[in-house]
This record gives C-alpha cells, sequence and structure tokens, in this order.
C-alpha cells in the first residue's frame, strides 16, 4: 500500500507486530457497512461517478457475502480489516477499488468502524441485562415472604426478606443499565470524514454519513476524532462496574451453597462435580463469574494504560485498544447469561434461611426499639439492657424468645409480655416498613415499580 516509498517489504517481526487482523477482522461488518456509506456520499457529492460508486457497492457486497459464508481470511502482508476489504475489492473490481478511500483515512475509518461495533455491543448487553433484572424480579416476587438472616460483617445482624436481597441486585444492575445508556448517548458522533486527522479538502458531506450510519451527529474536531477511544473506555468501565455487582452475586452464591450456610442449591446445569470426591457439587460457574470480573477490571486498566499520555492524534499503539473491549465484551456476556441462569433457576432453602435468621439473636435490635417505644427507655439505656438479654441467653444456649418472662424482668421490671409481639423474625421483617425497608409489603412495593420499569405489567 505504500510501495513508492519503501524499497524493502517488511520483516517477518515487522509484519507481526504491526498486523491486527487476527482480531480487528471482528470488525469486518462495521467496515463494510462504513465503506457502503462512505461512497454512496461520495457520489451524491460528486467526488466519485455514479458508475464508479455502483462498482464498488456490488464489490462490498460480495465481499461481505464471501466474508459471511467463509470467513475473513488472515493475511499479515495486509495488516488489518480496512485493507484486507480494499485489496479484496481491487482483486474484484479493478483500480476503480481506489477511489473509496479518497476522503478518509484508515484513522477516521478505524474511529467509526469501532464505535459501531461498540455502540451494538453496549445493545446487547443492555439487552442481556433486561433479562437478568426480570430474572431477579420474578424470583423477588416469589420470595418476598422468604426470611433470611441479613449481614453485615458477614454476621447476623437482622432478619431480611430474600426478595429484599434479590432486588438489591436489581437495582445495581438499573444503574449499570443507565451508565450503558448513557455512554452510548455520548459516544454516538461519527469520526468518519475526519480524514488522517486534519479533515479533508474534498467537499464531503459528514451529515450525511452520519446520519446514514445511525450517529446523531458528525464529530466536531478532527483531532479529536481520530485520538478519542472514550467510548471504548466507556464501555470498559460500565463493563467493569456491572462485572463486580455480578461478582458479588457469585460470591454470595458460592458461600450460600457452601455446607454451612446450605442457602441453596445451585441447578445441575451450572454446577459441575469432582473427579475423586462423589459427594461434591462445585459452584464453578458462579466462581468463573467472580473471577471474570477481574480479568474484565484488567482489560479496563489494559486500554488506560494504552492511552495515558498518548500525544494526539493517532498512534500506532491505539491499535491495541481492540482486543481487552473484545475479551471484556465476551467475559461479560458470559457472566450475565450464566447468572441469569443461575437465578432462574437456583434452589432456595427457606427453612434453612429461616433457621440461621433465627439463631443469632438477630432480633436483638426489635427488642432495644422495643424498651424505647415502649418501656420508654433511653436508646443508650435499651442497649445495655439488650446486651444483659443476650448474655443470658447465650448462657441459657436459647433464642431471645426462648426466654421466660420472669427471666426478662430479673433483668429489668419495666418489661412486660407484649414484648414477646416482636422477638420473632416475622414481625422483625413486618415491622421495617420505611421507604425501602424489608418489609414484604415494602419489597412489593418496589417489585411492582421495578415490573413497570421492565414493561411486565
Ligand atoms: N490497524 C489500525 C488500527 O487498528 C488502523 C489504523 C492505522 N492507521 C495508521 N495510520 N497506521 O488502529
Amino acid at each position: 500500500m505504500w510501495g513508492g516509498r519503501f524499497a524493502d517489504g517488511p520483516s517477518s517481526i515487522m509484519r507481526e507486530i504491526n498486523a491486527s487482523i487476527p482480531f480487528d477482522k471482528k470488525l469486518w461488518r462495521q467496515d463494510i457497512r462504513a465503506s457502503l456509506a462512505h461512497v454512496a456520499m461520495l457520489a451524491d457529492q460528486k467526488i466519485v461517478e455514479a458508475e464508479d460508486a455502483t462498482k464498488i457497492v456490488d464489490g462490498l457486497n460480495q465481499i461481505a457475502e464471501e466474508y459471511e459464508t467463509g470467513g475473513v481470511p488472515e493475511d499479515l502482508d495486509l495488516e488489518d480489516i480496512h485493507m484486507h476489504v480494499e485489496a479484496r475489492l481491487s482483486e474484484i473490481i479493478g483500480p476503480v477499488a481506489g477511489r473509496l478511500h479518497t476522503a478518509r483515512s484508515r484513522n477516521d475509518q478505524v474511529a467509526t468502524d469501532f464505535r459501531l461495533w461498540v455502540r451494538e455491543a453496549m445493545e446487547m448487553v443492555d439487552d442481556a441485562l433486561d433479562a437478568l433484572q426480570k430474572a431477579l424480579v420474578s424470583r423477588a416476587e416469589e420470595h418476598a415472604d422468604t426470611i433470611m438472616p441479613g449481614f453485615t460483617h458477614l454476621q447476623s445482624a437482622q432478619p431480611v426478606s430474600l426478595g429484599h436481597h434479590l432486588m438489591a441486585y436489581y437495582e445495581m444492575v438499573r444503574r449499570d443499565r443507565s451508565r450503558f445508556a448513557d455512554a452510548r448517548k455520548r459516544m454516538n458522533e461519527s469520526p468518519l470524514g475526519a480524514a488522517a486527522l486534519a479533515g479533508t479538502g474534498f467537499a464531503i458531506d459528514r451529515d450525511k454519513t452520519a446520519s446514514m450510519l445511525g450517529f446523531d451527529n458528525p464529530t466536531a474536531n478532527s483531532l479529536d476524532s481520530v485520538s478519542d477511544r472514550d467510548f471504548a473506555l466507556d464501555y470498559l468501565m460500565a463493563a467493569t462496574q456491572c462485572s463486580l455487582h455480578l461478582s458479588r452475586l457469585a460470591e454470595e452464591f458460592v458461600i450460600w451453597a457452601s455446607q454451612p450456610f446450605g442457602f441453596i442449591k445451585l441447578p445441575d446445569s451450572f454446577s459441575t462435580g469432582s473427579s475423586i470426591m462423589p459427594q461434591k457439587r462445585n459452584p464453578d460457574a458462579a466462581e468463573l463469574v467472580r473471577g471474570h470480573s477481574g480479568r474484565i477490571a484488567g482489560a479496563m486498566n489494559a486500554l488506560v494504560m494504552t492511552m495515558k499520555g498518548l500525544p494526539l492524534a493517532y498512534s500506532k499503539d491505539m491499535q491495541d485498544d481492540k482486543p481487552p473491549v473484545f475479551e471484556a465484551h465476551d467475559l461479560l456476556g458470559l457472566s450475565i447469561a450464566a447468572m441469569t441462569g443461575m437465578i432462574a433457576e437456583v434452589e432456595f432453602s427457606g427453612n434453612r434461611m429461616r433457621a440461621l435468621a433465627e439463631s443469632g439473636f438477630s432480633t436483638a435490635t426489635d427488642f432495644a426499639d422495643w424498651l424505647v417505644r415502649e418501656a420508654k427507655l433511653p436508646f443508650r439505656e435499651a442497649h445495655h439492657v439488650t446486651g444483659a438479654v443476650v448474655s443470658l441467653a447465650e448462657e441459657q444456649g436459647c433464642g431471645l424468645a426462648d426466654l421466660t418472662l420472669e427471666q426478662y424482668q430479673a433483668i429489668d421490671s419495666r418489661i412486660d409480655e407484649r414484648v414477646f409481639d416482636v422477638l420473632s423474625v416475622d414481625a422483625s421483617v413486618a415491622s421495617r416498613s420505611s421507604y425501602g425497608g424489608t418489609a414484604p409489603d415494602q419489597v412489593r412495593v418496589q417489585i411492582a415499580k421495578a415490573r413497570q420499569t421492565l414493561g411486565l405489567e
């Protein structure tokens, strides 16, 4: 392609370090789509004759069919997907192919192709997250009244509704979707026509190519257009945050599936056995979702490091932008699908959750609140009395509801039999009816809202 300037061909090492075709062939659809828009615009602007434009369009369509059926060939000498398409085009239609590259450069071409790819990736993630949210909401609805221990420091804290716990993840995913939607809106500008870095002297129509490719408008600064990879970083950052959420849920599944917890049985379809220990049922899919989040964060860091300190406009370092995005996208897609499958099919053990919620004095706060409300103790004093009651129950090896009224009154005479109304986990959960609280009625309010947002009503 630059035979005029160079006497010798590239060494084989140069060929290898320079080539991006092994990974950027993923962009072939976007590359052809952008070229079709570009040549249509060139013809409209009379920069290329209509007859030549038709040949180019037919050639590009033929290449698309070839790639669709036979895959994209990988010739390291042809460096990247842009040169593969152009070289094949000239094989098919001859020297007219050379007119396609009028008023553009691979710099604006790759920026355009990659934006189109990332935009689609964002849309795919959004669809997958929609399915995950639907699965969460449906299981939450089923388990609004199921009681489990709520934790802080992974120590039993207060009983909560399992539906409430699942809806916490619905909220995280809601923010993830809004981050992707934000990024999609921000990135939807067309760099095509920025050419190498300075724009072009040809009378092109950038608005036209922008709208043909579904962009809201052309980018405003040609230097920024070819040097900007914010859209890829936005994708990776949103993907990282999303994968952190998936990883936390995965970690909870790993813990909940362990024998000491026994809160859940993961579906066979998302578990594996052990080749030596026949009793084993390992939460491999959850562990891999947890593991993949590290790789996704790593991919995000890789592109941050690549972009840091690059002078304007294009530098070849930027060719390294694609592998981390492609990798993160594959890992994220798998992780979301695996979590959606696990959520849909996991068996929750309501009995086991309730038993653990009832142990660990999880209604101690309810008791202290009762002392404040009904026996008019200052909260600090109530906290102290509650401590004494918990110590006694611990000594006796029983729960708070198992102590007798006499035992309570020996600790503080202001306690009467009404206290037993607040010591059960059901009463505790039902009482937390503040907005966003864990009372099943509140949980159902949030579920109804979610169902509406998801178009399930
Ligand atoms: N393969 C290159 C990339 O992915 C295309 C742009 C090359 N531009 C250049 N001036 N060498 O970034």
